[in-house]
């Protein structure tokens, strides 16, 4: 490939991790929301829970997509950093990491290898519970059940303690990425400043609140 072409798709590959990132972000903030319902009204919780666990739409064809999502963003992510490695043999980390890029902006790796471990851990609690209940172990459908299940998987407190410590990484983890999914797709005019507030916002304030959620379920069970 030319010079020229090469660069093409390194660019319209970093676009595809900002666009597939900003898409896991959105799907964050409609999580949130629908798990904030669980200590604000667990009957409207237990609503939209029987309604996402129902609905063909949501189960066949966003489930899949937001599958696809995270594997495709894990994958690009992990080829992006090799990509960059291999352009700069001379690793400025080593010489005087701080003062080139953040401590977030130097471990996006790391801190995504642990929130997908976490969601390992999510799937098996609750993914794989509800694909049992609903196809293996095949149960009647109860539209009550949710907010009683999600209350036992915060009994233990080695459980919660591991979704903690995952949300502050998500939180290091999303305080460099959603900025810079911004830069990626070249989005700067007069609104990058509150944006760039929106973003720094949602990173610390969504997953602080995944664990008052979870801390709270724990402590009041
Ligand atoms: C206290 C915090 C959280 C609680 C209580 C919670 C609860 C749940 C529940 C009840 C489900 C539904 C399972 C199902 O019916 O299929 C679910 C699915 C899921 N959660 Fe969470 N979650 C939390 C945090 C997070 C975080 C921080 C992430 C991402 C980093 C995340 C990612 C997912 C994903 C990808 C799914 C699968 C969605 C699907 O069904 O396709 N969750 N979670």
């Amino acid at each position: 490939m030319s010079n020229n072409g090469m660069l093409k798709s390194s660019i319209a590959r970093k676009v595809a991790m900002a666009l597939s990132g900003l898409f896991l972000i959105l799907f964050l903030g409609q999580h949130f929301f629908i798990n904030s319902m669980s200590v604000v009204s667990p009957d409207t919780f237990n609503e939209i829970s029987h309604f996402m666990g129902y609905n063909p739409v949501v189960q066949f064809v966003l489930q899949p997509i937001l599958i696809f999502g995270v594997i495709f963003h894990f994958c690009m992510g992990l080829y992006l950093d090799y990509q960059n490695k291999k352009a700069r043999p001379i690793k400025y980390v080593k010489n005087n990491g701080a003062a080139n890029a953040s401590w977030m902006s130097r471990n996006m790796v790391i801190t995504g290898i642990v929130v997908l471990a976490f969601l390992g851990l999510h799937f098996y609690d609750f993914w794989v519970h509800e694909m049992n209940v609903k196809y293996i172990n095949v149960q009647p459908e109860d539209p009550t059940r949710y907010y009683e299940e999600l209350r036992q998987k915060f009994v233990d407190p080695v459980r919660v303690g591991i979704y903690v410590v995952s949300f502050v990484l998500l939180a290091l983890h999303l305080l460099h990425g959603f900025m810079s999914s911004f830069q990626s797709i070249g989005f700067n005019n007069k609104y990058s400043r509150s944006l760039r507030g929106f973003a720094y916002a949602f990173a610390i304030l969504v997953p602080a609140g995944f664990a008052l959620i979870a801390l709270y379920h724990h402590f009041t069970i």
